[in-house]
């Protein structure tokens, strides 16, 4: 049977020229560089420059997997953006970047899953293509955590960091199996009753300021390796293919433990996991699309490897997908 499968057709990231090695917290905070690395495998991240906004480094990341791709803005039909910290409460940050690529058509539209936000947008974008609504999507995932932290909280601001990565997906002809190119499968999830555990304390409805985050680290570190192994597995069995077939797991980047246990419970070694946490700490929607384009750039990832993403957030909200590259 063919089908419409979603391929990667170019990648790329962005990251704010600001970099912040754990050692700078230790001028204003109770912690040090040695918990930072051991409790998390943070070592720096990039903080956006003042005036800098999420749609600037999406536009940047935006630009590059256009590159990338040999393609312009005018070439896509749509771009789904992940991000929790968007640049203005409207207009979504998607239609900023659609003007900014120089796109004059089709549709452009923000996805709100925080740390599982890239996930949730590759999966509208795998629909809007399988479906025949597009033909080639920009999907892309772009964060400035930096605007939400409470900087005398240790146990948060010290994790979290701003980045942007990007990637194109084109419509091509399958045969619906697992030999194709493209994303096989995806897994979503959510479950509202654990809102407490990872949040903003603000809003436009509720307070009408931004707000900062706060999070119930241990609680959500124990739902993180269930649920992310739990995704994974669903989304490798939807793809008809076993944990021996993935060249990369590209998990979402927050904490070097929950990478590697939730690795561990899926049966793949470190070696076949791509891992950039020690020099972009936690960037929420951002961190699978920086993760993708850092390993494409270190040559990790090549064509026609079998990649399983996976990510937790606030909600709870996660999910995983499996995709040909
Ligand atoms: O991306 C969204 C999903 N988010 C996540 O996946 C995050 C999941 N959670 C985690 O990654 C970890 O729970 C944290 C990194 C947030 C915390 O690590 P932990 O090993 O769970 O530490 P903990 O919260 O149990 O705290 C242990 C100790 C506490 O001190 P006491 O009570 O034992 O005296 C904390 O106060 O570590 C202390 N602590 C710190 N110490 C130095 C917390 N933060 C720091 C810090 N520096 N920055």
């Amino acid at each position: 049977m063919t089908l419409n499968r979603a391929v990667a057709v170019g990648c790329g990231h962005y990251l704010p020229e600001r970099v912040v090695e754990n050692a700078e917290f230790e001028k204003s905070l109770e912690t040090s560089d040695e918990w930072i690395r051991t409790r998390t495998g943070i070592e720096r991240r990039h903080f956006a420059a003042d005036g800098e906004k999420t749609s600037d480094l999406a536009t940047k990341a935006a630009l590059a997997a256009l590159e990338d791709a040999g393609l312009t803005g005018h070439d896509i039909d749509a771009i789904v953006l992940a991000t929790a910290t968007p640049d203005q409460t409207f207009p979504s940050t998607a239609t900023r970047v659609q003007h900014a690529i120089g796109m004059e058509k089709g549709f452009a539209f923000d996805v709100a899953a925080v740390c599982a936000g890239f996930i949730y947008a590759l999966g509208m974008a795998n629909s809007l293509i399988a479906s025949g609504q597009a033909h080639r999507v920009l999907v892309i995932g772009a964060e400035t955590f930096s605007r939400i932290m409470d900087w005398s909280d240790r146990s948060t601001c010290v994790l979290f960091g701003d980045g942007a990565g990007a990637l194109v997906l084109e419509s091509r002809p399958g045969n619906g199996d697992k030999n194709d190119r493209g994303i096989l499968s995806t897994d979503l999830n959510s479950d509202g009753r654990y809102n407490d555990l990872l949040y903003v304390d603000g809003g436009v409805s509720s307070t009408q300021s931004a707000g900062v985050l706060r999070m119930q680290g241990q609680e959500v570190f124990k739902h993180a390796v269930v649920k992310l192994a739990e995704s994974g597995e669903t989304a490798m069995a939807k793809a008809g293919i076993t944990a021996d077939e993935i060249d990369w797991i590209v998990p979402h980047q927050a904490n070097l433990r929950i990478i590697t246990r939730t690795a561990h419970k899926m049966g793949v070694p470190m070696t076949r996991v791509v891992v950039t946490v020690q020099d972009h700490g936690n960037t929420s929607a951002a961190s699978i699309p920086l993760a993708l384009s850092v390993a494409r750039a270190r040559g990790q990832i090549k064509d026609g490897d079998m990649l399983l993403m996976e990510a937790i957030g606030g909600g709870l909200a996660w999910g995983a997908a499996t995709m040909r590259w």
